[in-house]
């Protein structure tokens, strides 16, 4: 069976703006997007920053823009396209502010929400961390041993580099 397909717009319409202007309204939920491992291109862009500044050519809605400023980073970014900048412009802007107090080990934060209909919002968290020899003292108390202790839910090493562990204990009970 032959079929014809069609297209309602040609090539030579295309300008910079374009591909922006069209795909706005779901750029952010695009298969493709959704994909993409944002939390870990910003962790990765943010230790190449150092302190900064950053510009991003092609900034779109804000993927990396908004959690790299987030982070406190100076952050320029350029677009040809209005209709995405009108979207990065519509998020919340989040920000975070804390004091760390090693002694008692105590955070105080206000998670700090910025947006054009909800003006500025603040939410509070106070936590006492505690330490992974700390824990395990706790749960030796509880009759649990440590079973595994990885950097990450991919059971990566744990090193003294690592920034968050996930450990697992079991009952020691007719061990
Ligand atoms: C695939 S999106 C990437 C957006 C964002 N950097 C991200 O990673 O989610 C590409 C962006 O580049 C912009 N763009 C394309 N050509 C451009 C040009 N010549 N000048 C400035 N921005 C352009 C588009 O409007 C679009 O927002």
């Amino acid at each position: 069976m032959r079929q014809t397909i069609c297209c309602a717009s040609t090539v030579t319409e295309y300008g910079p703006s374009t591909y922006g202007d069209r795909v706005a309204d779901v750029y952010d939920r695009t298969p493709q997007v959704l994909a993409r491992d944002t939390e870990r291109a910003v962790a990765a862009l943010a230790e190449l920053a150092g302190r900064g500044p950053v510009l991003e050519l092609g900034t779109g809605t804000g993927r990396l823009a908004l959690p790299l400023a987030a982070r406190e980073l100076a952050v320029h970014g350029i677009d040809a396209s209005e209709e995405m900048i009108k979207k990065l412009r519509a998020k919340p802007v989040q920000l975070e502010a804390s004091m760390h107090d090693p002694v008692t080990q105590r955070i105080r934060s206000h998670h700090i929400m910025m947006s054009n209909e909800g003006g500025t919002q603040l939410y509070p968290v106070q936590v006492r961390y505690a330490w992974p020899s700390e824990l395990d003292l706790m749960a030796r108390l509880a009759h649990l041993h440590l079973r595994s202790r990885w950097s990450d839910w991919d059971q990566t090493e744990f090193t003294a580099m690592s920034r968050s562990h996930v450990s697992v204990y079991a009952s020691s009970a007719g061990r």
